[in-house]
């Protein structure tokens, strides 16, 4: 069992900035609990803390039940992986490994023992006896790895720990990590940039901005469900569209691009005449037939075209405001023609222009 239980924790650093206003969440046992958010919003100073490196300016962190938040580092039985690996560049690959145990005096069999065992699953078996410099940037993270697999420890904690390698290398660590989970049925808490980490390793992921927590909730539901503008921007790539409308008679949604008649039951009641969000996720912006350009379509101005591959993103302009549709490869769209949109009405978000909450019926 490794439940981490964060109850209302704050940061404020000695020159006053407040790095982590309220966190307050409890990650379950086993779970991989993924961090997003913008450069500054407080990801690593709330790892820095559940490992012990800050200070709690206010709040509760417990491990199992106990609260930790003055028990040292090293008796948190924790391990964080960083970025940067932080491996000892005079140590061999085994020798880093063994570091921490020696430290907590395991005995050297058990040691032994258990770099064998993070050697093969990590691939390091013909490294062991190599110093980091060595070694290339994706083989020196898997030490890094190996080093928090040999300390057993409770919790993990993952801080970018791939964004120093190149995309192939990313992919293939994200994948090792994905099945590392599976295997060690660890309580992980990971940060990253990468929506596409966050997406595919997180059972949930927690949307940071300015030290607080936006919303929490598993990929997909994040993704198709989202409670407010900052999480429904935040991940997606490309990210969800954007449109200012108004709210027009009998229901419907009136903007510079057309007028959208939602599904009953999808909008709250809203007066006549108040400006809206209106968020729809590029795959959700189809084609329409000319032919029907009346109702429940936008029309649009083809700006670029970006040529994936197996698909396209066609970025269109509507009175200055910039969309995007993600198309088949072979749609055909040419710079300055105009088109004509259907947005898949039950897909449509519709958010508070102040507040930028959902609005929900
Ligand atoms: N030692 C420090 N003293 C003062 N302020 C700090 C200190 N460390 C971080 N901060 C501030 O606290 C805020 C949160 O920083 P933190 O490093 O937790 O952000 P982050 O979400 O990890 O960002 P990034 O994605 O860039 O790594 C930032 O505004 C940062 O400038
Ligand atoms: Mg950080």
């Amino acid at each position: 069992m490794s439940t981490v239980t964060l109850s209302h924790v704050r940061k404020v650093y000695p020159n006053g900035a407040v790095a982590v206003e309220d966190f307050d969440l409890a990650i379950r046992d086993r779970e991989f609990l993924v961090l997003v958010g913008p450069s500054g919003c407080g990801k690593s100073t709330t790892l820095r803390m559940v490992a012990g490196l800050e200070e709690i300016t206010s709040g509760t962190i417990a491990i199992d039940g106990r609260v930790i938040n003055t028990l040292p580092p090293k008796d948190r039985d924790i391990a964080m992986v960083f970025q940067n690996y932080a491996l000892y560049p005079h140590m061999t690959v085994r020798e880093n490994m063994a570091f921490g145990l020696k430290l907590r005096h395991t005995p050297k069999a058990e040691i032994a023992k258990r770099i064998e065992e993070a050697a093969e699953v990590l691939g390091l078996q013909d490294y062991l006896t190599r110093l980091p410099k060595q070694l290339s940037g994706g083989q020196r993270q898997r030490v890094a790895l190996g080093r928090a697999i040999v300390r057993q420890p409770k919790v993990f904690l993952f801080d970018e720990p791939l964004s120093n390698l190149d995309a192939k290398m990313r992919v293939e660590m994200r994948e090792e990590i994905h099945r590392l989970h599976l295997r060690l049925n660890a309580t992980i808490l990971y940060v990253t940039h990468d929506q596409t980490e966050a997406m595919t390793l997180g059972d949930r992921i927690v949307v940071m901005e300015s030290g607080n927590i936006r919303q929490v909730a598993d990929p997909v539901t994040l993704y198709n469900d989202p409670d407010n503008r900052f999480s429904a921007g935040f991940i997606g790539t490309p990210p969800m569209n954007f449109l200012q409308m108004t709210v027009g008679e009998n229901g419907t949604l009136q903007g510079a691009a057309g007028t959208l008649l939602p599904p009953k039951g999808l909008l709250p009641d809203l007066p006549i005449g108040k400006p809206i969000i209106l968020g729809i996720r590029p795959e959700d912006l189809i084609d329409a037939n000319e032919s029907d350009a009346s109702a429940n379509t936008l029309t649009a101005t083809v700006d670029i075209v970006e040529q994936m591959g197996a698909e396209a993103y066609v970025h269109f302009a509507i009175d200055g405001t910039r969309i995007t549709a993600r198309t088949a490869p072979n749609w055909s769209a040419r710079h300055g023609e105009i088109k004509t949109l259907r947005p898949k009405l039950d897909k449509l978000c519709l958010f508070d222009p102040d507040s930028g909450n959902r609005l929900r019926a």
